[in-house]
């Protein structure tokens, strides 16, 4: 077999094809179309010439796509000064171009994008993959106390369905590409374990929580990420949203401190925290 110099794209594909893959009862997985193989646990191996862009994605991404299913990620763009927005919820952009482009590749990578009322109210987002090639997620709201309106964005494009969970009598002119769930409310809202439950079921298995900082923090001090990507610019933003706020603690023994990979990203900085820790894709 001869083999092509390894470009970006079709490492690109290659993971695209591999989240979508069966991989039961093995512990790697080769493309056809590439010659690429991904172990469990997120190694890869090519025998041919292999472009550095090609390199990095592959290092970056292949331990998300061969993760054991469930998967729950979380990703954030943050200042150093761990602020997500300003104190109006402004959040265009805190993280480059690079950092753009990898959150649609986690988009397209998953099932489920999980967003709280918040970054609905603020960045009216579409939660759809545009600036990769790839699928739409299922894309879905957190919103208690039905405090959002049918105007939003995703409310009313139909590019992807949306699964809209609530306490509340939702807000009427959904479209109909929306599903509409009540759900049983805890103290602070939707139970996160409620909602991997509900997509559990409906055979999300690989979910994307994109944010907002309150809606991350949940999911995190529930103990239900497996990996959270930080992506941080080198921007000093002094007030504003938080990044991540868990309850407090006394000591810095008491703070986490997961095994961390680290990409560059242009100017930003990815850390790439490991949660739980994951033997491999079954
Ligand atoms: N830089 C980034 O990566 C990034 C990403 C996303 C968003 N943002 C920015 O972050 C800001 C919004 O973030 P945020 O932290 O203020 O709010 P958020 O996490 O987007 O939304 C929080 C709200 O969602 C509802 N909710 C229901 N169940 C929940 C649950 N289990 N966990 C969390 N929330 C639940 C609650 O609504 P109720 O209050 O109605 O009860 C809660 O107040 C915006 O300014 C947005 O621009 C930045």
């Amino acid at each position: 077999m001869s083999f092509f110099p390894l470009s970006e794209d079709r490492a690109w594909q290659t993971l695209r094809e591999a989240a979508m893959a069966d991989w039961a009862g093995t512990s790697c997985w080769t493309s056809a179309e590439s010659g690429i193989t991904l172990h469990a646990g997120g190694a890869w191996h090519y025998a041919g010439q292999t472009d550095e862009p090609a390199r990095r994605l592959l290092d970056c991404l292949a331990p998300c796509v061969c993760a054991p299913s469930p998967f729950t990620l979380a990703q954030l763009g943050q200042s150093i000064d761990g602020r997500i927005a300003t104190v109006s919820g402004a959040s265009h952009y805190v993280t480059g171009q690079q950092g753009l482009i990898h959150l649609h590749r986690l988009r397209a990578l998953v099932d489920a994008v999980v967003v709280g009322a918040g970054t609905v109210a603020a960045d009216d987002p579409r939660l759809t993959v545009r600036h990769v090639a790839g699928r739409n997620p299922l894309r879905v709201v957190l919103d208690p106390r039905a405090r959002l309106s049918a105007r939003h964005r995703l409310f009313r494009d139909g590019d992807a369905p949306v699964l809209y969970l609530t306490g509340q009598r939702p807000p009427a002119g959904l479209g109909s590409h929306v599903e509409v769930a009540t759900v049983q409310l805890d103290s602070e809202g939707v139970a996160p374990a409620e909602v991997l439950a509900r997509l559990h079921e409906r055979h999300c298995q690989r979910v994307l929580v994109e944010g907002g900082g309150i809606t991350i923090s949940r999911f995190l001090a529930a103990g239900l990420l497996d990996r959270l990507h930080a992506v941080v610019a080198p921007m000093l933003i002094g007030s504003g949203r938080p990044s991540l706020t868990l309850p407090e603690i006394d000591t810095l023994d008491e703070a986490h401190r997961p095994p961390c990979r680290v990409h560059q990203l242009d100017e930003d900085v990815l850390f790439d925290l490991v949660l739980k820790a994951q033997d491999g894709r079954q």
